[in-house]
Formats: structure tokens, sequence, C-alpha cells
């Protein structure tokens, strides 16, 4: 008897789908008078056991503007699904994604107005790098401090050390973040370099042999932001440090 109580509990517990609580969607008011969402929703719920309805205080949010991915279109405006990390949230946002999900949005014809598409391109301005204050700052504070030695791009191209890689070499090192993150405990650069609150200063019997660099985590963040920005050299070639 115990043994099929088990069994009973685990079958109950093994499909709980339905059971669990239904993720609310919260949609302008262009899309929730459409009807589109009356049509998409129960097929996506059929489809996976996972339940979502049309809810203004929803945890998954349809937006006429990024952040989100964007899932369908209409009239020129782009409707863009955010999610948090759950699990059944992408999900749904993979189902919209898919070429079923698209099928499915296409497939719905709107009492009033045009019907929504899902395969558009999306403005190539919106993955354009943005050079905000950071990069900008991380790429003054690459000169004043790393290009002495580094190449930090053209602008001190003629600068560097010939035994130091440049930026854009260590750009193209698939962990090129790691490496700059860590720069300061790695050769040569303890000797001469000091990161508030980071490193211990240097001991007094072997100063620092050059005019030290200086500077906060803040400023390494923002390097690493003109670093991420900057394009990777082509390795291609044979690698060459300089
Ligand atoms: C005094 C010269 C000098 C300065 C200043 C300097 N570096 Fe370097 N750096 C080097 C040399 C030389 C190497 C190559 C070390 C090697 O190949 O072993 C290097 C290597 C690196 C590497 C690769 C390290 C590894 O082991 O993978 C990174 C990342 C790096 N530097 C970042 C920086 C940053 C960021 C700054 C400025 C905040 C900076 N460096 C300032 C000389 C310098």
């Amino acid at each position: 008897m115990r043994f099929v109580l088990l069994c009973l509990s685990l079958t109950l517990s093994t499909s709980p789908s339905w059971s669990q609580e239904a993720l609310g969607l919260a949609a302008p008011a262009d899309v929730k008078d459409s009807g589109l969402l009356q049509h998409i929703l129960p097929r996506f719920s059929l489809k996976t056991g996972i339940r979502v309805i049309a809810d203004d205080g929803g945890v998954l949010v349809l937006e006429t503007e990024p952040p989100g991915d964007p899932v369908f279109t209409r009239d020129g405006v782009i409707y863009h699904l955010r999610i948090e990390g759950d699990a059944r949230h992408e999900r749904f946002r993979d189902w919209l994604l898919s070429d079923i999900g698209k099928n499915t949005v296409e497939s719905f014809t709107p009492e009033h107005g045009a019907p929504f598409s899902a395969r558009f391109e999306v403005k190539a301005a919106q993955t354009d790098t943005v050079i905000d204050g950071d990069t900008a700052r991380g790429e003054e504070l690459s000169m004043t401090h790393c290009g002495r030695c580094h190449v930090i791009g053209p602008k001190n191209r003629m600068n560097g050390l010939g035994s130091t890689p440049s930026f854009a070499v260590l750009r193209a090192m698939p962990d090129w973040s790691e490496r700059f993150e860590a720069f300061f405990a790695l050769n040569p650069h303890p000797a001469f370099t000091q990161i508030d609150g980071l490193t211990p200063p240097f001991d007094p019997a072997r100063p620092s042999p050059i005019h030290p660099v200086e500077m906060t985590f803040e400023d390494l963040e923002a390097i690493l932001a003109f670093v991420s920005v900057i394009k990777a050299a082509d390795l291609g070639a044979p690698l060459q440090l300089q």
C-alpha cells in the first residue's frame, strides 16, 4: 500500500505543469485589444503544459521598446518580450522565437488592423556598440597607464614596447577579459601596479622600478569596458605579439 501511494505521489509530482501557477503576461493595449494573446497563449499552453495568461501585473512583459527580445511587430512597432531568468519564462520566449511560435503569431487575423508579423529585421542600431562615458574614460586611462608599454590603438601605434602584446592582440584571446581583470597580478605588472584596496603596498625593500601605475577598481572596469569594444587583431596569421 505504501508503495502504491509512493508511486501515486511520484506521478503527481512529475506532472505538475497544470497545477503550477499561471504566468501572467502584461502587454500594451493595442496587443491586448487585437485578440492576439487569446490566439497564441492557449496554443502555447497546450503544447507545453505551461499556462500563460494575459495579466497587467504579470512577470512576463511585452513592451514597445528594448530591453527584451524582439518577438513580433505591427505597424512599425516592434514588441519586446522581457522575462526573468526562469526556465518556464525562457520556454515561452523560445517558443515565440521558434518557427512554430512565429507561425502561430502570423496565423492570427485580427478583427481590426493589420496582422502581426514575426519575421523582421531588427535595426542594426540596437546592436551597434555604444561608446559610453565608461569606454571613453577607459580609453584615456589605458593610454595613460598602459600605453607606455602596450599599443592601445592607432593613437599610440608608435609607442608600444617591442616585446609587449598590443591590446588588439590581447583582445583576440578567448580569455581576454580574465587576463585584463587580473592583469595586476600577472607579470610584469605586480612590480609597478597599485590598485586601491586590491593590491598590497609595494615592499619597501623593492619599490616600483618605474613610475608606478596607480589606479582604482573603477578605473579597471572602465578599461575593461573600453577593451570590450576595441577590434581584436586577426590572429589567423601566425601569432606575432607586435
Ligand atoms: C611597464 C610596461 C607595462 C605597463 C605599464 C603595462 N603592461 Fe601589460 N604587459 C606588459 C608586458 C611586458 C606584458 C607581456 C608579459 C608576458 O608576455 O609575459 C604585458 C601583458 C599584459 C597582459 C596579458 C597578461 C597575461 O599574462 O596574459 C594584460 C592583460 C595586460 N598586460 C594589461 C595591462 C593593462 C590593463 C595595463 C594598464 C593598466 C598594463 N598592462 C600596463 C607590460 C606592461
